[in-house]
Formats: structure tokens, C-alpha cells, sequence
């Protein structure tokens, strides 16, 4: 059975019923996504890329890589690349000795990123990877040269703690002394600011978390009446967590003809579809607190809605 069908089959059968909000992310979910990048209220890009457009010499004076010595940079999740475009373009200003490895589950969105390095910036070395995050992290101990990885957009605070602490572990297990981290994280902030991010105003990320129905109509013989679903974020300050929901507007049976299965909704009842934590300094050194990570460096935008943050591994 594939992946997606046996997940959708666990989610939609558990009480209270969740689906992984890694399946958001079809050719549809990857478009939608970019205009969600660039919506007013979606803060979170616009943020990081202030980081990077203000401060890319900081960080690279904090990753302290050596110009003469080769070294990989490596982008887990690097979708269209235009907050790092900004950061590979002053480490080829100063004439840095390196090559650039995109890695994303979507291969779409690697395509894409190519061709537009390519028109941006010519003579950068890009060896791109199509895969899962933790599927990948093995394949990074194949190399022995010096690694700087990049985990941005604040990707994993889709992942629960315990999934993101173990990811992290993981990461560094397959690093060496030295190697570098890049962090960015959106941090904890008012309500008022976190929720339009999550329900802005032209309905794209509804139409982003409604695409998950759309999927399993169109690849499991799903019969989701997408009008009989509502987007919910939800976000509660003091715990940190923006929630997604889809919230079944009244009492229905819907069938999956490749599940064989009919699911009940009672009216109101939610589907859990994502997580976005938001982050502050304690939440981040619990994260490392396991590995043999240090925190060398923290950056933020002036408002300090988002903050990037960069370790080594010792
Ligand atoms: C990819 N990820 C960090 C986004 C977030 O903010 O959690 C996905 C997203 N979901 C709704 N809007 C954006």
C-alpha cells in the first residue's frame, strides 16, 4: 500500500481525526504555498528574508568556514530558494569555495529552483536531492568535507517537539566536529500577529489546507464535498502552537473507494492537519539539549518576529 494511502487510512480513523500536513505539498500545494509566502499577512518569509538580505555577512562570519577549504551547503526543505539566494550570492561575492545541495520532498519545487539559480546565479555548483528529511540524513555521511546545513523557513516547527528533538539528534549524529547548523525559527509573539499568517484574507491558505481533501478525491476515489469543510487555525500564545483544522460543517459519511472505507464526521467535529511552532530561546536549547550541538549565534529581523539561529557541532 503507498504511504499516502495508509496515512490517510490511520489519520481518518483515529479519534480526533488528524492527516499529515506533509501531504499538503502536490504540484497545487507547492503553488499555493508560494502565494502564501508572498500574502501580506504570512509575516514569516518576509521576516528571514530581511535576515538574510541585512545580515548574510554575519552569518557567514559566524559559520566560520575557511574561504580556501571546499565545504557543502546543504538546504533541508529549500523550496524556492529566495531567502538563500541572497546568502549564495555574497558567499560567491567573497569568493568562498563551495557547492549548493537543494533538498525537498518536492521535486516540482527542485526543478524550479534550478532553473532559476541557474538564470540568478550561472556558475554555482547545485547538486539537487528529491527526498524526505530524515530520510536523507544518512546520506550525508557519504561525504567527509566540511558541512553547513540550512534548515529555514521555520520547517520544523511543523514537527512536533519530540519529532523535531529527534530529528536534531539525528542530524548530528551523522555530522562531524565542526559542521554547522542554520536554524531559522519563527518566534512567539501576539495572536493578533500569528492567526491572519495562518487565515489570511484572499482564502489561499484555506484553499492550501482544503488541498488535502482535494488529494484524496483525486488520488484515492475520495468523495470529500470540499464545501462541507472549513479551515480553522487556532493559536494560543502561552503554549506557542499555530493549529490547523478542517472542521466538517455538518453530520456526513464520506467514502474512499481505495480504502473500501466510509468515515463519519458528526457536525463540527475537526480534522488536525498541521502544527507551526513558534519558538523562544528556552524552547530551542531543550531542542539541542540531547545532542552535541552549541548555539554560536542568534539573529533576528528588526521587529523580531523571526530569528535565525546557528549551531556547531562540537
Ligand atoms: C512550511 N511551514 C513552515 C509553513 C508554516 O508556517 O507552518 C506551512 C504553512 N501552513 C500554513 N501556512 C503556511
Amino acid at each position: 500500500m503507498n504511504k499516502f494511502k495508509t496515512e490517510v487510512a490511520e489519520g481518518l480513523s483515529q479519534s480526533p481525526k488528524s492527516l499529515p500536513s506533509k501531504y499538503f505539498y502536490d504540484e497545487l500545494g507547492d503553488a499555493l504555498f508560494v502565494k502564501i509566502m508572498h500574502s501580506s499577512e504570512y509575516y514569516l518569509t518576509r521576516s528571514e528574508l530581511e535576515i538574510f538580505t541585512k545580515k548574510s555577512n554575519q552569518i557567514i562570519d559566524s559559520l566560520q568556514v575557511e574561504k580556501d577549504n571546499y565545504f557543502e551547503l546543504i538546504e533541508l526543505g529549500a523550496g524556492d530558494g529566495l531567502k538563500t539566494k541572497e546568502l549564495l550570492k555574497c558567499l560567491q561575492n567573497r569568493g568562498f569555495n563551495f557547492d549548493y545541495f537543494p533538498i525537498d520532498i518536492s521535486q516540482n519545487a527542485l526543478d524550479k529552483l534550478e532553473i532559476s539559480l541557474k538564470e540568478d546565479l550561472p556558475t554555482l555548483g547545485i547538486q539537487k536531492r528529491q527526498g524526505d528529511y530524515f530520510e536523507t540524513l544518512a546520506s550525508l555521511k557519504k561525504s567527509q568535507y566540511p558541512k553547513v546545513i540550512m534548515f529555514l523557513g521555520s520547517n520544523i516547527g511543523n514537527m512536533t517537539d519530540a519529532v523535531a528533538a529527534q530529528f536534531i539528534y539525528e542530524l548530528g549524529a551523522n555530522l562531524n566536529t565542526g559542521d554547522k547548523l542554520l536554524l531559522g525559527v519563527d518566534l512567539i509573539k501576539d495572536a493578533s500577529i500569528v492567526l491572519p499568517a495562518y487565515n489570511d484574507r484572499q482564502g489561499i491558505t484555506r484553499a492550501f489546507n482544503l488541498n488535502l481533501l482535494s488529494r484524496i478525491n483525486k488520488e484515492l476515489g475520495g468523495e470529500f464535498d470540499i464545501e462541507q469543510f472549513s479551515h480553522q487555525p487556532e493559536y494560543d500564545e502561552k503554549e506557542g502552537i499555530a493549529k490547523s483544522f478542517l472542521v466538517s460543517l455538518k453530520k456526513q459519511k464520506v467514502f474512499v473507494q481505495a480504502l473500501d472505507k466510509a468515515f463519519e464526521f458528526q457536525e463540527g467535529e475537526k480534522i488536525a492537519t498541521e502544527i507551526s511552532r513558534k519558538y523562544n530561546d528556552e524552547i530551542i536549547e531543550r531542542l539541542i539539549e540531547q545532542t552535541d550541538f552549541k548555539m554560536v549565534e542568534k539573529l533576528t529581523d528588526e521587529k523580531a518576529f523571526f530569528a535565525n539561529y546557528i549551531f556547531t557541532k562540537s
